[in-house]
């Protein structure tokens, strides 16, 4: 049985929320999802967040709804890619449970996120170098909070979800 919370935390269009979601169902947790929250309080979605509030009024909706997960009773929770880059986020996440650090490789992570609109951070010309950049700025900070690194790359989210299992 598990005690304390489970947070999710890699890279955009890695599967935190489709592995998270099985993974509370096969668990009987709640699951919790910070970017939907931080969407339901604001009554808006991320990119119109980024367009009014920048980057940095994100961030800090983003550390309010973790410090308020943190603190009900235990779930599993998918975060959003950039979560670690706040020291505050880091030292919640390793206080109040596991860390799982879910990865791919650059090319899964490029054809996960090609058509989506809704992630800011990658409206841009060139993705695939923004998403080389954002792992090398984050690839240290997420392991510096994991638990668990589980590889996404080979096998589907049933197979991660096993391999996460196996740890906890
Ligand atoms: C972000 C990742 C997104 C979301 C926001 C910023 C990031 O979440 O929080 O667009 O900085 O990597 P996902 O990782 O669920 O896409």
């Amino acid at each position: 049985m598990i005690d304390k919370h489970v947070f999710l935390v890699g890279p955009m269009g890695v599967g935190k929320s489709t592995i998270g979601r099985l993974l509370a169902g096969e668990l009987g947790l709640a699951f919790r999802d910070t970017d939907r929250i931080i969407e339901e309080r604001t009554g808006a979605d991320i990119p119109w967040i980024f367009d009014m509030e920048g980057e940095s009024g994100f961030r800090l909706r983003e550390t309010q709804v973790l410090e308020d997960v943190c603190r009900e009773a235990p779930a599993i929770i998918a975060t959003g890619g950039g979560i670690v880059t706040q020291p505050r986020n880091r030292e919640l996440m390793t206080d109040f449970g596991v860390v799982c650090y879910l990865q791919a490789s650059v090319d899964q992570l490029v054809e996960r996120t090609a058509r989506d609109r809704k992630r800011p951070l990658l409206q841009v010309d060139k993705p695939r170098d923004k998403i080389v950049e954002i792992l090398a700025e984050r690839e240290p900070l997420y392991r510096s909070v994991a638990d668990i690194v589980v590889n996404t790359d080979r096998h589907g989210p049933k197979a991660a979800i096993q391999e996460i299992l196996s740890h906890l």
